[in-house]
Protein backbone atom coordinates (compact mmCIF):
# COMPACT_ATOMS: atom_id res chain seq x y z
CA UNK A 1 0.00 0.00 0.00
CA UNK A 2 1.52 2.94 -0.64
CA UNK A 3 0.47 5.52 1.98
CA UNK A 4 -0.38 9.05 2.26
CA UNK A 5 -3.02 9.93 4.55
CA UNK A 6 -2.21 8.83 8.46
CA UNK A 7 -2.77 10.46 11.61
CA UNK A 8 -2.86 9.61 15.21
CA UNK A 9 -6.44 8.98 16.30
CA UNK A 10 -6.32 7.67 19.36
CA UNK A 11 -4.34 6.44 22.42
CA UNK A 12 -6.19 3.54 24.90
CA UNK A 13 -6.38 2.05 27.65
CA UNK A 14 -9.63 1.06 28.12
CA UNK A 15 -12.03 -0.69 25.21
CA UNK A 16 -14.45 2.74 25.96
CA UNK A 17 -11.44 4.71 24.40
CA UNK A 18 -11.19 2.28 21.11
CA UNK A 19 -11.87 3.56 18.10
CA UNK A 20 -15.48 3.71 16.86
CA UNK A 21 -16.51 2.64 13.55
CA UNK A 22 -15.32 -1.10 12.05
CA UNK A 23 -12.13 -0.22 10.23
CA UNK A 24 -9.99 -3.55 10.71
CA UNK A 25 -7.04 -3.06 13.26
CA UNK A 26 -3.54 -4.75 12.78
CA UNK A 27 -1.69 -5.33 16.47
CA UNK A 28 2.17 -4.90 16.74
CA UNK A 29 3.54 -6.81 20.09
CA UNK A 30 7.06 -7.34 20.77
CA UNK A 31 9.73 -6.67 24.16
CA UNK A 32 9.95 -3.03 24.41
CA UNK A 33 12.77 -1.67 21.97
CA UNK A 34 12.83 -4.16 20.01
CA UNK A 35 10.95 -1.56 17.18
CA UNK A 36 7.73 -1.54 16.98
CA UNK A 37 7.49 2.05 16.58
CA UNK A 38 10.04 1.59 13.92
CA UNK A 39 8.23 -1.17 11.79
CA UNK A 40 4.89 1.43 11.54
CA UNK A 41 6.96 4.28 10.70
CA UNK A 42 8.55 2.22 7.62
CA UNK A 43 5.12 0.43 6.93
CA UNK A 44 3.84 4.12 6.62
CA UNK A 45 7.18 5.81 5.21
CA UNK A 46 7.76 7.77 8.29
CA UNK A 47 10.67 9.05 9.48
CA UNK A 48 9.42 9.48 13.36
CA UNK A 49 5.68 9.25 13.37
CA UNK A 50 4.94 6.59 15.80
CA UNK A 51 7.75 7.52 18.35
CA UNK A 52 10.75 6.05 18.45
CA UNK A 53 13.25 5.92 21.72
CA UNK A 54 16.31 4.17 22.59
CA UNK A 55 14.51 4.57 25.97
CA UNK A 56 12.33 1.30 26.41
CA UNK A 57 9.21 1.50 27.63
CA UNK A 58 7.91 4.43 26.24
CA UNK A 59 4.94 3.68 24.74
CA UNK A 60 2.31 2.48 27.38
CA UNK A 61 -0.85 2.91 26.08
CA UNK A 62 -2.13 1.26 22.84
CA UNK A 63 -1.97 3.63 20.04
CA UNK A 64 -4.44 3.68 17.53
CA UNK A 65 -2.72 4.77 14.20
CA UNK A 66 -5.54 4.92 11.43
CA UNK A 67 -4.33 4.69 7.92
CA UNK A 68 -5.62 6.07 4.55
CA UNK A 69 -9.40 5.72 5.97
CA UNK A 70 -8.70 1.77 5.45
CA UNK A 71 -6.98 0.64 9.00
CA UNK A 72 -5.56 1.15 12.16
CA UNK A 73 -2.26 -0.22 12.89
CA UNK A 74 -2.37 -0.53 17.04
CA UNK A 75 1.18 -0.15 18.88
CA UNK A 76 0.97 -2.56 21.83
CA UNK A 77 3.22 -1.35 24.88
CA UNK A 78 6.66 -3.48 24.84
CA UNK A 79 6.70 -6.41 27.27
CA UNK A 80 9.73 -7.42 29.34
CA UNK A 81 10.62 -3.88 30.75
CA UNK A 82 12.67 -4.93 33.71
CA UNK A 83 12.24 -1.30 35.61
CA UNK A 84 7.95 -1.42 35.49
CA UNK A 85 7.11 -2.40 38.36
CA UNK A 86 4.76 -5.72 39.17
CA UNK A 87 1.50 -3.69 39.55
CA UNK A 88 2.03 -1.80 36.56
CA UNK A 89 3.14 -4.85 34.66
CA UNK A 90 -0.06 -6.60 35.83
CA UNK A 91 -2.38 -3.70 34.45
CA UNK A 92 -0.39 -3.67 31.07
CA UNK A 93 -1.17 -7.49 31.03
CA UNK A 94 -4.59 -6.67 31.20
CA UNK A 95 -4.79 -4.10 29.02
CA UNK A 96 -3.56 -6.05 26.43
CA UNK A 97 -5.10 -9.39 27.15
CA UNK A 98 -8.93 -7.36 27.10
CA UNK A 99 -8.04 -5.95 23.65
CA UNK A 100 -6.45 -8.79 22.22
CA UNK A 101 -8.84 -11.53 23.23
CA UNK A 102 -11.95 -9.50 22.95
CA UNK A 103 -12.07 -6.95 19.84
CA UNK A 104 -13.40 -8.00 16.81
CA UNK A 105 -12.09 -5.54 14.29
CA UNK A 106 -8.58 -7.26 15.17
CA UNK A 107 -7.47 -9.21 11.98
CA UNK A 108 -3.77 -10.21 13.25
CA UNK A 109 -0.78 -9.95 15.36
CA UNK A 110 2.69 -8.70 14.23
CA UNK A 111 4.88 -10.21 17.30
CA UNK A 112 8.51 -8.60 16.66
CA UNK A 113 11.51 -10.74 17.90
CA UNK A 114 15.22 -8.98 17.63
CA UNK A 115 16.68 -10.99 14.46
CA UNK A 116 20.06 -10.99 16.08
CA UNK A 117 19.20 -13.34 19.20
CA UNK A 118 17.36 -16.49 20.22
CA UNK A 119 13.19 -15.28 21.24
CA UNK A 120 14.15 -14.76 24.98
CA UNK A 121 11.30 -16.60 27.17
CA UNK A 122 8.45 -13.21 26.96
CA UNK A 123 8.92 -13.83 23.70
CA UNK A 124 8.16 -17.48 23.12
CA UNK A 125 4.94 -16.80 25.97
CA UNK A 126 3.67 -14.05 23.89
CA UNK A 127 3.80 -16.38 20.70
CA UNK A 128 2.52 -19.42 22.82
CA UNK A 129 -0.30 -17.23 24.63
CA UNK A 130 -1.55 -15.98 20.57
CA UNK A 131 -1.74 -19.13 19.47
CA UNK A 132 -3.44 -20.56 22.40
CA UNK A 133 -6.29 -18.25 21.39
CA UNK A 134 -5.98 -18.84 17.80
CA UNK A 135 -4.80 -15.48 16.72
CA UNK A 136 -3.47 -15.13 13.21
CA UNK A 137 0.00 -13.89 13.69
CA UNK A 138 3.12 -13.41 11.58
CA UNK A 139 6.33 -13.11 13.57
CA UNK A 140 8.74 -10.50 12.26
CA UNK A 141 12.54 -10.60 13.22
CA UNK A 142 13.56 -7.06 12.78
CA UNK A 143 17.43 -5.61 13.15
CA UNK A 144 18.49 -7.56 10.12
CA UNK A 145 20.77 -4.86 9.08
CA UNK A 146 22.38 -5.91 11.90
CA UNK A 147 23.90 -9.39 11.46
CA UNK A 148 25.35 -10.46 8.14
CA UNK A 149 23.32 -11.70 5.14
CA UNK A 150 25.36 -15.21 5.31
CA UNK A 151 23.93 -15.97 8.89
CA UNK A 152 20.24 -15.16 7.96
CA UNK A 153 19.32 -18.33 7.28
CA UNK A 154 20.51 -20.17 10.31
CA UNK A 155 18.79 -17.26 12.22
CA UNK A 156 15.60 -17.86 11.21
CA UNK A 157 15.97 -21.25 12.26
CA UNK A 158 16.96 -20.73 15.56
CA UNK A 159 13.75 -18.73 15.58
CA UNK A 160 11.28 -20.77 13.95
CA UNK A 161 12.33 -23.65 16.46
CA UNK A 162 12.58 -21.44 19.74
CA UNK A 163 9.14 -20.47 18.77
CA UNK A 164 8.17 -23.99 17.60
CA UNK A 165 7.03 -22.39 14.54
CA UNK A 166 5.30 -24.97 11.75
CA UNK A 167 6.75 -24.58 8.30
CA UNK A 168 3.93 -23.13 7.03
CA UNK A 169 3.64 -20.31 9.63
CA UNK A 170 4.64 -17.27 8.42
CA UNK A 171 8.23 -15.41 9.83
CA UNK A 172 9.52 -12.59 7.65
CA UNK A 173 12.85 -10.89 8.25
CA UNK A 174 13.04 -7.01 8.73
CA UNK A 175 15.21 -4.41 8.78
CA UNK A 176 13.81 -0.50 9.40
CA UNK A 177 17.23 0.75 8.27
CA UNK A 178 17.07 -1.34 4.80
CA UNK A 179 13.57 -1.72 4.94
CA UNK A 180 13.85 -5.22 3.69
CA UNK A 181 10.63 -7.41 4.13
CA UNK A 182 8.61 -4.25 4.06
CA UNK A 183 6.44 -5.40 1.08
CA UNK A 184 6.35 -8.66 2.91
CA UNK A 185 4.79 -7.57 5.71
CA UNK A 186 2.24 -5.52 3.50
CA UNK A 187 0.99 -8.06 1.47
CA UNK A 188 0.65 -10.20 4.62
CA UNK A 189 -1.75 -7.01 6.31
CA UNK A 190 -3.47 -6.21 3.21
CA UNK A 191 -4.51 -10.12 2.73
CA UNK A 192 -6.46 -9.79 6.51
CA UNK A 193 -7.72 -6.15 6.27
CA UNK A 194 -8.84 -6.04 2.52
P1 LIG B 1 8.90 0.62 22.97
O1 LIG B 1 7.92 1.61 22.40
O2 LIG B 1 9.73 1.17 24.08
O3 LIG B 1 8.26 -0.68 23.36
O4 LIG B 1 9.99 0.28 21.82
P2 LIG B 1 9.71 -0.12 20.30
O5 LIG B 1 9.51 -1.58 20.20
O6 LIG B 1 8.67 0.76 19.71
O7 LIG B 1 11.15 0.19 19.62
P3 LIG B 1 11.57 1.42 18.70
O8 LIG B 1 10.93 1.34 17.36
O9 LIG B 1 11.40 2.68 19.48
O10 LIG B 1 13.11 1.09 18.46
C1 LIG B 1 14.04 0.97 19.54
C2 LIG B 1 15.45 1.25 19.05
O11 LIG B 1 15.84 0.28 18.07
C3 LIG B 1 15.60 2.62 18.36
O12 LIG B 1 16.85 3.14 18.70
C4 LIG B 1 15.52 2.26 16.88
O13 LIG B 1 16.19 3.18 16.06
C5 LIG B 1 16.21 0.89 16.84
N1 LIG B 1 15.72 0.06 15.72
C6 LIG B 1 14.44 -0.33 15.48
N2 LIG B 1 14.35 -1.09 14.37
C7 LIG B 1 15.61 -1.18 13.86
C8 LIG B 1 16.18 -1.85 12.71
O14 LIG B 1 15.51 -2.51 11.88
N3 LIG B 1 17.54 -1.73 12.53
C9 LIG B 1 18.31 -1.02 13.41
N4 LIG B 1 19.63 -0.98 13.17
N5 LIG B 1 17.81 -0.39 14.49
C10 LIG B 1 16.48 -0.46 14.73
MG1 LIG C 1 7.28 2.10 20.58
Amino acid sequence: MDVHNVELTISAVAPKQYPSGNLPEIALVGRSNVGKSSLTNTLINRRSFARTSSQPGKTQTLNFYQIEQQLYFVDVPGYGYAKVSKVEREKWGQMIETYLTSRDQLKGVITLVDGRHAPTEDDIAMHEWLNYYNIDTLVVATKMDKIAKSKWNKQEKIIRQSLEMSGTEPLVLFSAVSKTGKDAVWDWIEERTK
